[in-house]
């Protein structure tokens, strides 16, 4: 009843720049560079998706591609709304984008790295493992906590 949606943005270009504004206020960037980013979004891998609520843009996840693993993706650049957290959009964020890549993506699991938010993933169910390499060759860093989440089948409903 909250009157969420977690859509691609390249079904929603018209949420570009807000999404692009929405990134920019957590992490500092030029806007061409972060609107060329979001462009190369597509129906593969990578892909932005944005939580919408009541058609404004509130949150944000890139799935970016592992070269070495065809059956998992690396999320990248979570970020809710600064004025909007810690009220579970995070959570239905990440639980949302979790079924997308198991049921449109058809992939198995899921990586990403984080410095600082470890507690919020753990709650999500993610679990410590080594450092995948990711973008061909480099490995993400060991500095961070890497975490992966191992897709279960679930019961259809
Ligand atoms: N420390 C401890 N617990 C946390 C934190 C935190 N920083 N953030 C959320 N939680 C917990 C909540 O208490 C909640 O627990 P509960 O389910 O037991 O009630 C649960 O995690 C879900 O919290 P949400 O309210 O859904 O989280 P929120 O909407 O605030 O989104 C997010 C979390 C995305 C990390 C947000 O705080 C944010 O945008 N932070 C700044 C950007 C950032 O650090 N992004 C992550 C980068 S790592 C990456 O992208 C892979």
């Amino acid at each position: 009843g909250m009157d969420l949606q977690v859509v691609p943005i390249h079904k929603h270009p018209q949420y570009k720049e807000q999404c692009c504004n929405l990134i920019n206020d957590e992490w500092k960037r030029s806007t061409t560079a972060r609107m060329r980013s979001l462009d190369s979004s597509c129906d593969n891998l990578p892909t932005n998706l944005i939580l919408l609520k009541e058609n404004k843009v509130i949150g944000h996840c890139k799935l970016s591609v592992i070269p070495s693993m065809r059956n998992a993706c690396f999320v990248e650049s979570v970020v809710i709304d600064k004025l909007l957290r810690g009220n579970g959009y995070g959570k239905y964020l990440m639980i949302t984008a979790e079924e997308y890549c198991r049921n449109i993506l058809k992939l198995e699991v899921i990586y990403l790295s984080t410095k600082g938010q470890e507690l919020f993933y753990s709650k999500l169910g993610y679990n410590v493992c080594p450092p995948v390499s990711i973008y061909g060759g480099s490995f993400s860093s060991e500095s961070v906590l890497q975490c992966e989440k191992i897709e279960n089948v679930t019961n259809p409903t």
